[in-house]
């Protein structure tokens, strides 16, 4: 078997770790840097803390703090349009992953010339070197400070349009578990379930491999053992460290094995009733564990023991699958997670989904295929439980 192994972002890891910011930026040659964030962030002190460790660096900083949930190619092009006027020589991206992938967006325009909709994938066009990018992740759950993807809500398209390759990927990924601290328990839990649903779709995928697996196992029992603790009590800084740990090492698992049903669904009932992300997974994660359970028993089981089940070593390969399914459906229900059900989605409107659970890049990756009725089945189960 030949695999890649693609980890080729730096991190630094730890509490505390953001405030070295300033002097890693420096470090990197930047002079004059735009700092990329959400108002939440903003609100939350988190922003104010690092553009003052930059500015204590001898740094100059532009501010962009219009980033939206699910972001607009509109949003990118005139953030980028500022930071090409600015001038700045990198850009610091602080917050969840809307934040990170606008600021990996940005990095894309400040070498390559707008708008950001001409580097989709597919389009075909090149993308040169951007400049240096430095991502710090305020949840547990994206990954995104460690992989090569930036996602982008297409307002010509209303649909969601990737841009992938070393242009939109970090320079440097600062993980500080102390950014995670006074993150809602509903977010902490939305985010940590997005993680657990990277680490076990990229166990069970085609494309899995033998260092993704290793890293999602762990990722999967730090998940089961710290998620709740870090739901009830967010100041617990060895579960946020751990939930952060996680996170990063399930975003590097599925660089390279790429998550499948779990995250079509998601995507398609994400866009269709705009339920959170890591909702979406989280809900579609049981179902479609049950589905792959007998293409890949093996790696279910590794899923099974790196949730702590002890089950029969026997087990057949479906009644398996149903065992780790209620498993996670237990830990959904136990950090809070809603149903389709609980969020008022009408159950007969589940009829229009499969087509585009179906067109999803990510379903090219299951370790089986299914028909449009397998998917119906799989949205049915994810209604509610
Ligand atoms: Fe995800």
């Amino acid at each position: 078997m030949i695999v890649n192994f693609n980890r080729t972002v730096p991190v630094l890891f730890g509490p505390g770790a953001a405030l070295r910011t300033g002097l890693k930026v420096k470090q990197l040659g930047v002079k004059k840097v735009l700092c990329v964030y959400d108002q939440g962030v903003k609100s939350a002190g988190i922003a104010d803390k690092i553009v003052d460790n930059l500015k204590a660096a001898g740094i100059q900083v532009v501010i962009y703090d219009g980033v939206e949930v699910d972001p607009p190619d509109t949003n990118i092009n005139n953030a980028a349009e500022m930071a090409n006027t600015e001038n700045v020589d990198g850009i610091v991206g602080v917050g969840g992953g809307s934040t990170m992938d606008t600021a990996k967006a940005i990095n894309v325009l400040l070498t390559n010339p707008p708008p950001i909709s001409r580097y989709y994938v597919g389009s075909g066009n090149e993308m040169k070197p951007g400049k240096v990018l430095v991502l710090l992740p305020t949840t547990a759950g994206t990954g995104s400070e460690v992989t090569p993807i930036s996602v982008v809500s297409d307002t010509a398209t209303h649909s969601k349009k990737g841009v992938i390759g070393p242009t939109a990927t970090a320079t440097l990924a600062i993980v500080d578990p102390e950014l995670l601290v006074e993150l809602p328990p509903k977010i902490t839990a939305a985010t940590g379930m997005d993680a657990f649903s990277h680490a076990v779709e990229a166990l069970t995928s085609e494309g899995m491999n033998p260092m993704s697996d290793v890293l999602a196992e762990k990722a999967v029992e730090l998940i089961t053992q710290n998620l709740l603790k870090a739901v009830k009590d967010g100041s617990d800084l060895n579960a946020r460290t751990n939930m952060s740990f996680a996170s990063l090492i399930a975003g590097f698992a599925f660089t390279d094995s790429l998550t499948h049903w779990g995250h079509a669904i998601a995507h398609t009932i994400g866009a269709q009733f705009h339920i959170p992300h890591g909702v979406g997974c989280a809900v579609a994660l049981p179902a479609v564990v049950e589905y792959v359970a007998d293409a890949v028993p093996e790696k279910v089981w590794r899923v099974a023991l790196a949730m702590g089940l002890s089950l029969p070593e026997d087990m057949p390969p479906l009644e398996l699958g149903a065992a780790v399914a209620e498993a996670i459906r237990n830990l959904n229900r136990d950090v809070g997670i809603p149903s389709l059900k609980e969020f008022k989605v009408e159950e007969a409107s589940l009829e229009q989904l499969p087509g585009a659970v179906l067109a999803d890049d990510c379903a090219m990756f299951g370790p089986k295929r299914a028909s449009a009725g397998q998917v119906l089945s799989m949205l049915k189960k994810a209604y509610e439980y």
